[in-house]
């Protein structure tokens, strides 16, 4: 049982889990009659790997266009390094160091995987169109760093062989890869992945499993993903959250989410009264 209340942990398998990075606290989400989301408080330690899990329509995406900014919650909190979050537009938490990837694959077909990933930092270019006319030299610099973070990425990921070619080309795991190559492009605090395994085949699922690991400890950077495949969540995570018609009902380690009976029902499709 992990000490939840402490500033930090060591996970089972040594790494030292810091403070608190991110927090929801009593999040609710209605489009309309549906509630989404119900009066959901979960929080998110620096440097871990964060599972969020559930049935079909059980708000797991919704959770995370809520933290990415993408939908505002009905009532609740969101706090992000000790801050109380206002309302923000999307680009404004990506500047605050948010990156996401999406449920269903969102890159620019017609464009190289070079020219994809790049995209992803466009949250950190400073020199706006003007300063660019008016100070050439400046521009350029920044121009080549960003190809060279770009250039780190594709190596990273072990995408030399692809960096030209449209993406709309490529075979559906490596469009995932390129996806995940243009959110890490935009060096973000917090990742957030949309089931990142779907539709993949087992050396697939390998594959991005070892990168999601790698991330994180390369580069530190604390990840929340969404994922069906509970083999590869117990693998991954450090701690689980389970939801269910909009509610939480599990939180914890993945052997203390295994072992809670509400989640044991929710996915063996016992009915709810
Ligand atoms: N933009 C929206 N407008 C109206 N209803 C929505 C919207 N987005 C989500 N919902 C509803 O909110 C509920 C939760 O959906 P959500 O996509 O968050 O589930 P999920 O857990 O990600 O499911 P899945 O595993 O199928 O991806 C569903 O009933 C869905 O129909
Ligand atoms: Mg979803």
């Amino acid at each position: 049982m992990l000490d939840q209340s402490a500033d930090g942990y060591v996970t089972e398998d040594g790494r030292q889990i810091g403070g608190v990075l991110m927090e929801m606290r009593n999040i609710t989400l209605k489009f309309g009659g549906v509630t989404a989301i119900e009066n959901i408080s979960f929080d998110i330690r620096e440097g871990e790997i964060r599972a969020i899990i559930g049935p079909n329509g059980a708000g797991k995406s919704s959770m995370l266009n809520v933290i990415s900014g993408f939908y505002v919650p009905s009532e609740g909190e969101v706090w992000f390094r000790g801050a109380r979050r206002p309302q923000l537009k999307p680009y404004q938490v990506a500047r605050q160091g948010i990156a996401r990837t999406f449920q269903n694959i969102a890159l620019f077909h017609g464009m190289s995987t070079l020219d994809n990933i790049m995209t992803g930092r466009m949250t950190l270019m400073k020199s706006s169109i003007g300063a660019q006319a008016i100070w050439k030299g400046a521009a350029e610099r920044e121009e080549t760093e960003h190809r060279e973070a770009v250039e780190k990425i594709i190596d990273f990921l072990e995408i030399q062989a692809i960096r030209k070619t449209p993406v709309g080309r490529l075979p559906y795991g490596l469009q995932k890869r390129v996806e995940l190559g243009r959110a890490l492009a935009a060096e973000p605090k917090l990742l957030l992945l949309d089931e990142p395994m779907a539709g993949m085949n087992v050396e697939e699922k390998e594959d991005m499993s070892r990168f999601i690991l790698d991330v994180n400890d390369e580069f530190g950077t604390t990840i929340a993903l969404i994922e069906h495949d509970m083999g590869v969540v117990m693998d991954l995570s450090d701690r689980v959250v389970v939801m269910d018609y909009g509610k939480k009902i599990g939180d914890g380690t993945p052997d203390e989410v295994r072992g809670n009976q509400a989640v044991i029902d929710a996915y063996l499709g016992v009915s709810h009264d």
